[in-house]
């Protein structure tokens, strides 16, 4: 296990010589990067002697003309050679950096070279923190699928108090390993393969402040991403509004209807081997949005909505090779209405759950199904929390991806 550990200047950098130290005693070998503003805080002479490696410390540095040779592609080098980038501290400096894709120096020329894994530790003054440029940073690191272990609260050096402590050394450590273990651990089951998902209900507006949705909390869809991720798969998540955090290592793709998921399910669709379904998509919208508010003035309002486009019957007839899992949410003949979904929509497996009943299904973080598979067979998965529910419905996508007859 080969960690690039990279080092923003800030006080808490002198926690990144403990973290160095944590990741070791976990077994990784860590290479240290120290940015131009962390050698103000902390000496590379200290990570060298903790790690046993010489510390890359600046691009373009004053050597002989050999060394500037190899040193302008040892970036290259340093993100192909490491199963993990890790930036701690990650200052509001780095982040703007690497959300924007600037490229001045080693750190951020081997973030923009990196393609595995990307965990980030941020640490600064509560008020950055909180910032709108900072928050609106990570959202696109979040998006892009990286890791973010959030700092904690507490007494800052500024003499403040609130959100900004850099976590735990110990608790980073133990993150970046569970994480690349599960990726080890479990990479056969789904390398190779990427996964669209949709999870979440839609909104649809009835003008420019009201609007329909349903039930849906998204929890099973968000459940699947992060299932389908630890077990080695490419994810893009494509969801509606929820309150969930995105699950680490997956590309997230953010719509509000069912017009703007048909268009990102369609658009990505390309990339994909395997599309899962799971959105609660709202089935009727109004096609004319009013673009004023209306008004309380009459007795009655009627509505007169018409159908959002079927976007499982539409993968269903574009679907080629790919294998394709739909979802019923059903009250009564929950078989049937599987299996009736199942060939109206072409797909290989559709996920049944009864909703309406209390403790599982909408809302709840426990699910009861039947998978109803297109080989003829059902099987039945009883009540479990969401994550062991999707990992059932993957061990089934992973067995008929593997039946003969059937191309990537
Ligand atoms: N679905 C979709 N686009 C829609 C409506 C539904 O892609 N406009 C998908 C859902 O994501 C789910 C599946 O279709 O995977 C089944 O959704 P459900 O609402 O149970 O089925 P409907 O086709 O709407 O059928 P019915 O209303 O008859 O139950």
């Amino acid at each position: 296990m080969r960690v690039a550990l990279g080092v923003g200047g800030g006080i808490a950098a002198y926690k990144a010589a403990e973290l160095a130290r944590a990741l070791q005693e976990r077994g990784a070998a860590v290479q240290v990067i120290m940015t131009d503003a962390a050698l103000e805080f902390i000496t590379p002479l200290t990570f060298a002697a903790l790690t046993g490696q010489k510390v890359i410390t600046s691009l373009f540095s004053n050597r002989g003309a050999d060394e500037v040779l190899s040193s302008a592609v040892e970036h290259i080098h340093v993100a192909q050679s490491h199963d993990a980038l890790l930036v701690a501290p990650a200052t509001a400096d780095l982040l703007a950096k690497f959300a924007h894709g600037l490229a001045g120096d080693f750190l951020t020329t081997t973030y923009l070279a990196f393609t595995g894994p990307v965990i980030l530790a941020p640490a600064m003054n509560t008020n950055m923190w909180l910032h709108a440029a900072t928050q609106s940073n990570l959202e696109a690191l979040r998006g892009r699928g990286h890791l973010i272990i959030e700092p904690e609260e507490g007494l800052l050096a500024c003499g403040t108090s609130g959100p900004g402590r850099l976590a735990e050394p110990g608790r980073i450590a133990g993150e970046v390993v569970r994480m690349l273990t599960a990726r080890r651990g479990m990479a056969e089951g789904m390398a190779g393969e990427t996964v669209l998902l949709t999870a979440g209900p839609t909104q649809e507006a009835l003008d420019p402040v009201r609007y329909i949705t349903n039930r849906s909390s998204g929890k099973m869809g968000y459940a699947l991403a992060e299932a389908a991720a630890s077990r080695g798969a490419r994810v893009i998540l494509v969801s509606g509004p929820v309150n969930l955090p995105a699950p680490a290592g997956v590309e997230m793709v953010r719509v509000r209807t069912a017009v703007e998921m048909r268009d990102a399910v369609m658009a990505r669709l390309e990339e994909a081997t395997i599309v899962i379904k799971a959105a609660a998509v709202a089935d009727y919208h109004l096609r004319e949005i009013p673009a004023q508010k209306t008004k309380k003035a009459a007795a009655q309002w009627t509505l007169n909505l018409e159908p959002t486009p079927d976007i499982l019957a539409e993968v269903g007839r574009n679907k080629g090779g790919r294998l394709l899992v739909g979802f019923a949410a059903e009250t009564q003949n929950l078989e049937a209405e599987g299996r009736r979904k199942l060939e109206t929509k072409n797909c290989d497996m559709v996920v049944a759950n009864l909703v309406g009943q209390p403790g599982a299904g909408f809302e709840s973080d426990a699910n009861e199904v039947t998978l109803v598979l297109r080989t003829g067979e059902s099987v039945a998965v009883p009540r479990a929390g969401k994550r062991v529910v999707a990992d059932r419905i993957l061990d089934q996508v992973v067995k008929l991806r593997r039946e003969p007859g059937r191309t990537p």
